[in-house]
């Protein structure tokens, strides 16, 4: 029987490579919102891998930090009835495209590389819908990052900080000296980013869980987040007053340039930094964000896979799937991108000692239980929950009135959007 079932998934297999073979060049299509310096560069790699291949390259880039344009202008597209071959999706979001059933299966792709044997669990479980493949990443992004001018802190005579307790002491110095501490884009995904990694460095790993992943009540509106928010409006002190609405890599801009002395954003950032001709340890240095060297908050970019129609479409997809989990394709896209890759086993030797730090970190931390998902992109929570928790974040981070028990009594009572 076994055999018999060995024999006929084969012939399956070989009729549908046969018809694959046949296949032309196809339009390949994918939705993102990599517009920025390091990440325009890294989405051009994409594009020559898939043209190298025979296929076109239809950029679908929707701009907007974050990727909440992105996604609105995706669900227009899908709903209409013409998705495109991939976007980039990310965590429990996968789940809500893969119940609208138009999600392509990439099971054959991903048994004959290997991804079961290639992705972390903690990766391969995000990419499957019902335990089938739907999704392939293409690298792991760290969140709690702090990127630092070491110029400006020496300008300013001062050490950098390390906990958020040294942090207010050498915000002040830094900003005697006439520097601007706290490089930051006043936009509500933004607000998020830096909300976390506070979360994370005054709770630590297993608090960040019960309250931002698992939505525990008591956590959320309980002391520990209440001095959370207390840091944060710290922190918020130390923003220039220019801040509104700035784009992050604007934000990065001025950390490069000596006018800031450091921004908190996931390591896109560090892209950003190299497209610049920035050397890590040398012209900005990279630290886990105060009070977090042992957590390590994921998001991981992946592309999701839309049904396709015809033959030639499918084997597009194939192709676009085979190159994003390929060595070639995970080394020079991370390179440029600031993130390790997605796939187990690699060479790290061209990348550099943040890359490495991040990459060494992501096992120390899956093995402390310091390895969680980014909640403000979208690795926690469903979209819906996240929303209505960035909305009291943001407010909360403008507002002059809201006292921080109100705050957190807030994010309990948004915690429970679905
Ligand atoms: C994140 C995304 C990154 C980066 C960043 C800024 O959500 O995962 O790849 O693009 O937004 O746009």
């Amino acid at each position: 029987m076994k055999t018999l079932i060995k024999t006929l998934h084969a012939a399956l297999l070989s009729t549908s490579l046969l018809a694959a073979a046949g296949a032309q060049a196809a339009d390949v299509e994918v939705l993102h919102w990599w517009t920025a310096g390091g990440e325009a560069r890294s989405v051009a790699e994409l594009k020559k891998m898939l043209e190298a291949k025979g296929h076109k390259w239809k950029d679908f880039a929707v701009a907007g930090g974050g990727g909440e344009n992105a996604m609105t202008v995706l669900k227009s597209r899908v709903v209409s009835g013409n998705p495109p071959t991939a976007a980039q999706i990310k965590g429990p979001s996968i789940q809500e495209w893969g119940a609208e059933g138009v999600l392509a299966n990439m099971n054959d792709v991903a048994k004959a590389g290997n991804w079961d044997g290639l992705l972390p669990p903690v990766v391969a479980n995000v990419m499957k819908y019902k335990g089938n493949y739907v999704a392939v990443p293409v690298n792991v992004h760290r969140v709690n990052w702090m990127w630092a001018n070491p110029e400006v802190f020496k300008k300013a005579g001062v050490a950098i900080p390390k906990t958020w307790d040294e942090f207010p002491a050498a915000a002040e110095k830094l900003q005697k000296a006439g520097f601007i501490p706290v490089a930051h884009g006043g936009q509500p995904w933004q607000d998020f980013t830096v909300f976390e990694s506070v979360v994370m460095g005054v709770g630590g790993p297993a608090f960040y869980k019960k309250a931002l992943v698992d939505l525990d009540q008591a956590s959320l509106k309980g002391p520990t987040m209440i001095k959370a928010l207390e840091t944060l409006q710290m922190v918020r002190k130390y923003i220039d007053k220019d801040a509104a609405n700035r784009d992050w890599n604007l934000a990065t801009a001025m950390v490069i340039n000596g006018k800031a002395a450091m921004q908190f954003m996931g390591d896109w950032a560090k892209g950003e930094f190299s497209a610049a001709g920035k050397k890590p340890g040398k012209d900005y240095v990279c630290l886990p964000a105060p009070g977090t060297a042992n957590a390590f908050t994921f998001n991981i970019d992946s592309l999701v896979m839309f049904t396709q129609k015809s033959a030639d479409a499918k084997k597009g997809q194939q192709d676009l799937a085979t190159a994003v989990m390929s060595p070639e394709f995970q080394e020079v896209f991370n390179l440029n991108k600031g993130s390790i890759p997605a796939r187990q086993g690699m060479d790290l030797a061209k990348f550099d000692d943040c890359a490495k730090q991040s990459a060494a970190d992501f096992t120390a931390s899956a093995k402390s239980g310091g390895l969680v998902p980014s909640i403000a992109h979208q690795m926690a929570v469903p979209a819906a929950t996240a929303g209505a928790i960035q909305d009291v974040v943001t407010q909360f981070f403008n507002s002059h009135t809201m006292t921080p028990k109100a705050a957190a009594d807030k994010l309990a009572l948004a915690a429970k959007v679905r």
